[in-house]
């Protein structure tokens, strides 16, 4: 890669995740990398703490950048510096912004040789998120590449038809949210049947972490694992039929379906 060849729009949670995620796997050397953020407060931080330069004039932040990683909140989209259009010619671009479509990104950054849409989950922090992705035209081979190494960066990948991420936004962007309100009840539930509330909290995340550990490395389906667990008229069988009569998939899927049309309006909206 060139020197300073990837730039960075924004410096906070998911640009930094990015930017360890890189250097640790030593896709680049830090000297690759450049920053900026609007106060240049956590532009400054994330330079110190990585190794990556700084550069707070933004002309001269894209000038030796063949791709820019837009990772600003998405509501700075509207308010974001008009010479992004004359000073992205020829780059690639690729948005982390939830809610924001391709053809939004377009107004902004209308010259860019191709633009691509990732849409991470908070896991991405640590390198366990999974990212779905689009882009506006067929990536070509080069910068298929760079765009898998970023994604590397973050975790787990698919690409999917840009119409499908707000569902992708509700399951995987959403998601953890869920995950943790279900640790949460699990903690609960534990504290209820007598235990302390530290016993609970540890036994309910382990369980969790666990049982998708498992998951992910016994090929098996969650129901053909759910089976193993319960033995007819046992205790797994006593919790799983107040789980059925209380309606727990259909509540759990219209948790994904109303996610999935906040999306859809926000992005609409934006
Ligand atoms: N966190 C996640 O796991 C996650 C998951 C999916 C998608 N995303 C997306 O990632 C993006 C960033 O989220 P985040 O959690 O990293 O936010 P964050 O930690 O609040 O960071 C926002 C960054 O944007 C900078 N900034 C604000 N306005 C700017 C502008 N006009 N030009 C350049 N930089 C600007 C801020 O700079 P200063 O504070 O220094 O002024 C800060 O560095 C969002 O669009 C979000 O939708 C994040």
């Amino acid at each position: 890669m060139p020197s300073r060849s990837i730039a960075f729009l924004g410096a906070g949670h998911l640009a930094t995740a990015l930017v360890r995620g890189l250097l640790a796997q030593k896709i680049c050397p830090p000297a690759d990398l450049v920053c900026t953020s609007k106060s240049g407060v956590s532009a400054q931080r994330l330079a110190a703490e990585t190794g990556i330069a700084f550069e707070p004039d933004l002309p001269r932040l894209l000038a030796t950048a063949d791709t820019v990683v837009v990772a600003f909140k998405p509501q700075s989209l509207a308010t974001a510096d008009p010479r992004l259009a004359a000073l992205t010619v020829g780059k690639l671009v690729i948005s982390v912004l939830a809610g924001r479509r391709l053809a939004r990104l377009t107004e902004t950054f209308p010259h860019a040789r191709n633009l691509v849409r990732l849409l991470p989950n908070t896991p991405a922090a640590i390198g366990a998120g999974i990212t779905g992705w689009c882009a506006a035209q067929k990536l070509s081979d080069s910068d298929h590449v760079t765009v898998r190494q970023i994604l590397d960066a973050l975790g787990t990948h698919a690409e999917v038809p840009e119409e499908q991420l707000d569902a992708i936004t509700a399951l995987g962007g959403s998601g953890p949210a869920f995950v943790y309100e279900f640790v949460a009840a699990l903690r609960d539930g534990g504290v209820a049947a007598g235990l302390p509330a530290e016993t609970a909290a540890k036994f309910a995340l382990e369980t969790v972490l666990g049982s998708a550990r498992l998951l992910a490395r016994s090929g098996a389906t969650p129901e053909q694992l759910r089976d193993q667990v319960a033995s007819p008229n046992g205790t797994t069988a006593a919790g799983l039929q107040v789980l059925a009569a209380r309606q727990f998939r259909e509540t759990v899927r219209e948790t994904i379906l109303a996610a999935t049309r906040r999306a859809g309006e926000l992005a609409r909206d934006a």
